[in-house]
């Protein structure tokens, strides 16, 4: 009977997005694919991680409106409030308490060596204590809701692996304290580079605002970025990351986007020109965007979607106060 009950449950799934600017194509193939997708054989938590953007300096008017922007994209993209459940971070405090018990388990050095912190920090001494902290935190949002699936892009499998680590070291003190979750990838978007240096990740912070493609572009804008991506002088529609990096990023995305394998779009563009392979790619995504704008622009402004937003805190406030009064009880913390 357990085994049967073991077997019926449906994998807890919880991932997030921070509010720091437009969602972009990366993060839409990377991460927010996987989302509508795990909806109908998981239990689906999704979060707009607002306390990882006050990592790195930030305006309060403009965080206050991304937090709205990403949960109206979260429903336009097709995640259902009826089948998984969507909240504000810092609207749930267990985040933050259980974020500081994993803090007294986790290891500077081991913090210090995570790429995006050497990528943030530059090397600079008076960056925020929170950069720093940021994969804890991210520990501590997964680790709360006993997730057993994170789907995300590639640039957090870092990240992931010190969740598991995190995990597996509590849990080797204090046995079945953590669920030891895993990553979940995608094969075609995993890791979208910018348009402008395909050797760099695509990235809501870049300055060029040509390097990427914001889920709510407008067709012309979608064009002008897409025209001018960087490619190489080979001239040739071919997947080879090393020496053609543009084109295998363009390819990726046209494979994302469309449904097509790589090595069938490289077929149908055989002997063609970068610019006809370029002018299909900006139809191909003006058509998966359009209506993801269309329905942004219904929901954004609504009273709906504060009513789903204060209806996800409560459920997840239900789920992730159980956890912590769990984890504080090995920890011997407080006296219930
Ligand atoms: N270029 C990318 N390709 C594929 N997936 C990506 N993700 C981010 N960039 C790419 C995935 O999107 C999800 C949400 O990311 P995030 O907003 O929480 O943080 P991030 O990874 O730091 O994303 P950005 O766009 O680069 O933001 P900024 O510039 O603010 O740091 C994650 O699952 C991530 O893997």
């Amino acid at each position: 009977m357990t085994d049967q009950i073991k077997q019926e449950k449906r994998p807890r799934v919880f991932s997030g997005v921070q509010p720091t600017g437009n969602i972009h194509i990366g993060n839409y193939l990377g991460a927010l694919v996987q989302f509508v997708e795990l909806q109908n054989t998981s239990d689906c938590i999704y979060c707009i991680v607002d306390e990882h953007a006050i990592t790195v300096p930030n305006d309060p008017k403009e965080l206050r409106d991304h937090i709205r922007d990403v949960a109206a994209l979260y429903l336009a993209i097709g995640v259902d409030p009826e089948k998984s459940i969507v909240f504000v971070q810092s609207e749930v405090p267990a985040h933050a308490e259980l974020g500081w018990i994993l803090s007294c388990n986790a290891y500077t050095g081991e913090l210090s060596r995570m790429t995006q912190f050497k990528a943030k920090s530059h090397g600079d001494e008076s960056v925020g204590a929170g950069l720093l902290m940021y994969p804890v935190l991210m520990a501590s949002d997964i680790l709360l809701y006993d997730t057993d699936v994170v789907p995300v892009g590639n640039d957090q499998k870092q990240h992931i692996e010190l969740t598991r680590d995190l995990a597996i070291r509590v849990n080797s003190r204090f046995p079945g304290t953590f669920v030891v979750p895993d990553g979940r990838f995608v094969k075609s978007g995993a890791r979208v580079m910018a348009l402008d240096d395909p050797t760099a990740k695509m990235s809501k912070s870049a300055p060029n605002p040509r390097s990427r493609i914001s889920l709510l572009d407008d067709p012309s804008k979608i064009k002008k970025a897409i025209m001018s991506a960087t490619t190489d002088s080979e001239g040739s529609i071919r997947f080879d990351v090393e020496n053609k990096p543009g084109v295998s990023n363009l390819l990726s995305i046209y494979s994302a986007f469309s449904g097509k394998t790589v090595p069938e779009l490289e077929k149908a563009y055989e002997g063609s020109g970068y610019g006809a392979f370029k002018k299909d790619l900006v139809e191909v995504t003006v058509d998966a965007l359009a209506p993801i704008r269309t329905r942004y622009e219904e929901i954004r402004g609504s009273a709906e979607l504060d009513r789903i937003l204060d209806d996800g805190a409560a459920r997840a406030n239900a789920i992730a106060e159980r956890v912590l009064r769990r984890v504080q009880k090995k920890f011997g913390l407080g006296r219930k």
